[in-house]
């Protein structure tokens, strides 16, 4: 009944708000995404029960950066977790080094190209290189997939863009920003439908406050995953 294209971001409080959320959504989702706010609230306890009693797919996103030393250790203690995917920054040493400190396990290592809540006036704070925001997603895209990356993750206005690089062949492409037609934004800018994102080459489509919100969760998680098979 599920669909793997589907991640959830449990953006949930706390360990026990995140198994109810889970329990509510049953077979309807066999991935999940657990982030940073979550972390010093049980997010890897939960993570590994979720694997490993319930058989479903983790997404531990934690957007490394680091020197090398550091990524390769952190990447290596949470690579002895059976996880699935991390979010690393894309920088390459970064992403190299995440990719030694994977090795010997199957977990995937996703490059974060530029956060898409940055704009021009941000990267020029930060002393960014000048040229377009798409360009420059496209550009670290390709950089980190010659560093080993497994994926990127792309906002869905860079998505087809990141799909037509030749570096992006057989590399994932996982995309936030995601709402079903009609939905509430959020704070969310660019958004794309589960549709278009799958139509632009996209392998999973990364879902929160859609599901998490709704009054009822596992319908709306039923709703998506039947609009991404084209019901
Ligand atoms: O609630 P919503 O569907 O907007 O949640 C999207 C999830 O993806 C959140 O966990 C958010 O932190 C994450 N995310 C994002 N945009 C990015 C990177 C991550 O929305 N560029």
């Amino acid at each position: 009944m599920s669909d793997d294209r589907l991640i959830v971001a449990l953006d949930v409080p706390n360990v026990v708000a995140g198994m109810e959320l889970s329990q509510k959504l049953g077979d309807a989702v066999s991935f999940y995404k657990i982030g940073l706010g979550m972390l010093t609230g049980g997010g890897l306890a939960l993570a590994n029960e979720l694997k490993s009693e319930h058989g479903k797919k983790i997404f531990l996103d934690m957007k490394f950066f680091d020197i090398s030393a550091t990524v390769e250790a952190a990447v290596r203690g949470v690579a002895q977790f059976d996880l699935d995917l991390l979010t690393v920054h894309g920088d390459p040493h970064v992403v190299s080094a995440a990719r030694e400190g994977a090795s010997g396990s199957d977990m995937k290592i996703l490059a974060v190209t530029i956060l898409t809540s940055l704009d021009r006036a941000d990267l020029d704070g930060s002393l960014i290189k000048a040229g377009d925001i798409v360009d420059l997603v496209q550009e670290r895209a390709g950089r980190a997939f010659d560093a080993g990356a497994d994926g990127v993750i792309a906002s869905p206005q860079e998505a087809a863009l990141i799909r037509a690089l030749p570096e992006a062949k057989g590399k994932l492409i996982v995309t936030p920003g995601v709402r079903p037609a009609g939905a509430a934004l959020g704070d969310q800018k660019r958004v794309a439908t589960p549709a278009q994102a799958i139509a632009d080459g996209v392998d999973h489509i990364v879902v929160g406050r859609p599901i998490w919100q709704a009054a009822d969760p596992r319908a709306a998680a039923l709703a998506i995953t039947a609009e991404m098979a084209g019901k």
